[in-house]
């Protein structure tokens, strides 16, 4: 109830600005997001690659509805992969983009004005000498998605995906993408969704998820098992050795903020362990996505709405 209450207020423009308005403690915020600036971003790539975790940076932003707006969040990842490329963080910190950020939902041609920024956002990081993975946002966009996800590995194979595993079709998403070289993200999922398309039981997602993660394990693909939970993340191990993965063909992937002592434990043990760094002003739709998540973290937001700092 509280979850759906969240995901419903995080694509409210009347919530957006009366939260953004609020005397919101910096302390939310900045447990999920370091900053506004590409520099934030620079300074905790640089944290995290120094404790042996790799970063994906993502420049906060979505439902771009403003062709300039598009334009401008692809230059900020320009700007960015030039940033990792000089300070020799480029095999460190790769990027994610969501589609909706850099114009797939714009009326008209926004499918080919995003696949064009995507383009040239996977340039740059090909230039820089790392990767992109293109967020999946909700159901509506996955098949747009995915059109843009083949014809961005046309030129650019290291292309990531994120499959989600809440929705009905994700199986099968799961066994088209495991071929060699294929990077797929896969994580439950974070939006609201009708149960025409989804499961809404959490145990059911479960499931889904472990039925998912054995295509992937199993197949010739790059799986990058992006969850927080704990019983998840050890059935990711018994089937990477089941299959006999070595460590290193198949990643861990957690949000900054969530879990570190976690993402510490695994990277010592020798895994691969990627940190999602989101940054920059538009933090207001990844905030609520997280809040809905943990109701626990909901006792710390309404605090810090009556907080002075
Ligand atoms: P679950 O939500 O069941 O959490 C398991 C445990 O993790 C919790 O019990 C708690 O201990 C901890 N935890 C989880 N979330 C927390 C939080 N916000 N604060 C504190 N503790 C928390 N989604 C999507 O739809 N499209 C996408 O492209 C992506 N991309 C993405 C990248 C990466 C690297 C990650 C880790 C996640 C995503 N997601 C996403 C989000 C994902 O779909 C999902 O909503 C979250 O990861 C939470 O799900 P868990 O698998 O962690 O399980």
């Amino acid at each position: 109830m509280v979850r759906q209450l969240l995901l419903a207020a995080s694509g409210s423009d009347n919530v957006r600005r009366l939260v953004q308005t609020m005397p919101l403690s910096r302390r939310v915020v900045e447990r999920y997001v370091p900053g506004p600036a590409t520099e934030d971003a620079i300074r905790l790539t640089a944290r995290l690659a120094a404790r042996g975790l790799l970063v994906t940076l993502d420049h906060l932003g979505e439902d771009t509805l403003d062709r300039s707006q598009a334009q401008a969040i692809t230059d900020a990842y320009l700007g960015l992969l030039g940033r990792l490329a000089e300070t020799g963080l480029a095999s460190a910190g790769e990027v994610s983009v969501k589609l909706s950020a850099v114009g797939q939902a714009l009326p008209g041609d926004g499918e080919k004005i995003a696949l064009d920024h995507a383009r040239r956002i996977c340039e740059a990081a090909e230039a820089a000498g790392t990767t992109v993975t293109l967020d999946m946002e909700d159901h509506t966009t996955t098949d747009s998605t995915l059109a843009i996800l083949r014809e961005l590995r046309a030129d650019f194979p290291s292309a990531g995906a994120v499959l989600q595993a809440y929705l009905h079709r994700t199986e099968a998403d799961c066994r088209d993408l495991a071929y060699s070289g294929s990077r797929v993200r896969l994580c439950k999922g974070a939006y609201a969704e009708p149960e025409s398309v989804a499961f809404t039981d959490p145990h059911q997602v479960d499931l889904s998820y472990v039925r998912c993660l054995k295509v992937l394990m199993a197949g010739d693909g790059y799986p990058m098992v992006a969850t927080h939970d704990p019983r998840l993340i050890e059935i990711a191990g018994v089937l990477a050795v089941r299959h006999r993965r070595a460590q290193g063909s198949y990643e861990y992937q957690m949000l900054h903020g969530v879990r570190p002592d976690e993402q510490r434990r695994l990277a010592e043990s020798g895994e691969k362990v990627r940190v999602y760094v989101p940054y920059g002003d538009e933090w207001y739709a990844y905030l609520m996505r997280r809040l809905a998540e943990r109701p626990a973290n909901m006792a710390l937001f309404l605090r810090s709405l009556v907080s002075k700092r």
